[in-house]
């Protein structure tokens, strides 16, 4: 059977933490919750009013909570805003885990300043050229080759590599994921307007994917010289010890009785786009989040990956930076949570630009009154539903975004690629939220 896996949990990687009991009720303005056996006192005023999507909200602690430690709790403010707009409180706003367990499972990991001390040189995890086909081709065969891993233990990264986590991340079947950036030496990496990080030429980022303890494939995007990216995937052979290039090709895999697939690289480019800067998970919203770095502790990423430098120009207090919250757990408001969902798992291809041939744009700094789905008729079906929209306040079964999230049929179901599976938690958070909303802005 399939297992139904938190984002982030990997059996392999991360064992599944017990579910969180929660118990919540509303007094006035706060939400009071009892998870597990911490306390949090949730500011609920921002939600259900559809046109405040945010204002400040606390998610200090939020990476501590999706590891399953402790519950964090969200500041009760509700200035209007764009979500994530001003930034979290650090952690002030609520209660502050105490025994965030870092994926772990279990142990606490204690919090230190910085998951890095500092950065370390990195001589072979550098892109390669583009492959050329030839008999000769030097671009690397398998993952042994890549110069990212232990030449001796392939699944242990080499030291240059540095961690990192999303805070809201992409739904692929409950697959477990560790992802990893390989910065060239004496590179920086700049960060946009929006958030986003440009990486310098020669990066390589790196994602693994394993599913109820089976590692399936290590996706690789890589910075050419040409300057743009490319996106390659090693597929591990059944033992887990040998992990090899595929070709440019659609690949399949079962897994008890999920048949996973294996994108070819087109695919990557799809979602990896030219509007979404083709990187997609490295931004300020999805890295201000506390992560466990192994040997080390928990520490904020943007702080760690300031203090070691990698930064063109510092992004300042993480403080004072937009923080996204995990979609699965209580941090942020309904708005936000849904918010940050959509952007991590749609936005990548519904944003201007992004060449869908639909208006709609679910990147998370998108005013709802600016995505182009809020009571509006859908352009490309609807489905047998003569009064539905994109987004209906208050009513789930005419809210098309819903239905095709809902949905696993092909040509109907979204995400368009890259899942089998319907995203139950992650429905769950858009229906709180379309639930929530009372009207458009
Ligand atoms: C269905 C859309 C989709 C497809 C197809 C896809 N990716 Fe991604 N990928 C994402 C999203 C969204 C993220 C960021 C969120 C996360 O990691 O959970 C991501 C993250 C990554 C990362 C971590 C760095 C980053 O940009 O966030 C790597 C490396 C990566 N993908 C490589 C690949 C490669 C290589 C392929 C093709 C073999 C591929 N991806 C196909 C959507 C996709
Ligand atoms: C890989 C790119 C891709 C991703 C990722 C993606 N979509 Fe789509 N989406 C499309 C395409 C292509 C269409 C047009 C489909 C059609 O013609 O029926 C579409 C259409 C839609 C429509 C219909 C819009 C209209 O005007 O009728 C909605 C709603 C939608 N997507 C929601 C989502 C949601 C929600 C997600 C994330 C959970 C998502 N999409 C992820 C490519 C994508």
């Amino acid at each position: 059977m399939l297992k139904r896996l938190s984002p982030g949990d990997g059996g392999l990687f991360s064992p599944p933490q017990p579910a969180k009991l929660a118990l919540c009720m509303r007094i006035p303005s706060y939400r009071l919750c009892f998870v597990g056996l911490t306390l949090a006192v949730t500011g609920c005023s921002a939600d259900g009013d559809p046109d405040n999507q945010g204002g400040n909200s606390g998610h200090g602690g939020m990476a501590g909570m999706a590891a399953g430690g402790g519950e964090a709790g969200s500041s009760a403010g509700g200035a209007a805003g764009n979500p994530g707009g001003s930034g979290g409180s650090g952690g002030s706003g609520g209660t502050t885990p105490t025994g965030g367990t870092g994926g772990t499972g279990g142990t606490s990991v204690p919090k230190v300043p910085f998951g890095v001390d500092k950065r370390v040189a990195n001589p072979t995890c550098i892109a390669p050229a583009r492959p050329t086909n030839a008999a000769n081709d030097p671009f690397p065969k398998t993952i042994a080759d890549t110069g990212c891993f232990d030449a001796v233990d392939v699944h242990k990264p080499r030291p240059a590599l540095i961690p990192f986590e999303v805070a809201a991340p992409l739904w692929s079947d409950a697959a477990g994921k560790r992802r990893w950036m390989a910065v060239p030496d004496g590179k920086t990496i700049t960060i946009e307007a929006d958030g986003d990080f440009t990486f310098p030429i020669g990066t390589v980022l790196i994602k693994e994917f394993e599913l109820d303890g089976v590692l399936l494939e290590t996706r690789f995007l890589i910075r050419h010289t040409d300057g743009d990216w490319a996106g390659y995937t090693y597929r591990w052979d059944d033992a887990g010890n040998v992990a090899t290039l595929l070709g440019d090709v659609v690949d399949y895999r079962f897994v008890n009785d999920l048949e996973w697939q294996f994108p070819s690289r087109k695919n990557c480019l799809a979602c990896h786009s030219t509007s979404a800067g083709r990187s997609l998970g490295p931004e300020i919203g999805q890295l201000n989040s506390e992560m466990a770095y192994p040997g080390t502790g928990r520490a904020n990423q943007l702080a760690t990956l300031d203090h070691i430098g990698m930064f063109k120009i510092s992004p300042g207090d993480p403080k004072t930076l937009a923080a996204y919250p995990s979609p699965t757990s209580l941090a942020g408001t309904v708005a936000q949570r849904a918010r940050a969902y959509l952007h991590s798992n749609c936005s990548h291809c519904h944003r201007p630009g992004g060449a869908m041939e639909t208006a709609i744009d679910l990147r998370y700094l998108t005013p709802l009154a600016e995505t182009k789905a809020c009571n509006i008729v859908p352009s490309k079906g609807q489905f047998g539903l003569p009064d539905s929209r994109i987004i209906v306040p208050g009513n789930l079964s005419d809210s098309i975004l819903r239905f095709r999230m809902s949905s696993t049929t092909q040509n109907v179901r979204m995400p368009a690629i890259g899942t089998a599976l319907v995203d139950k938690l992650g429905l769950e958070a858009i229906d709180a939220w379309i639930t929530d909303l009372k009207t458009c802005p």
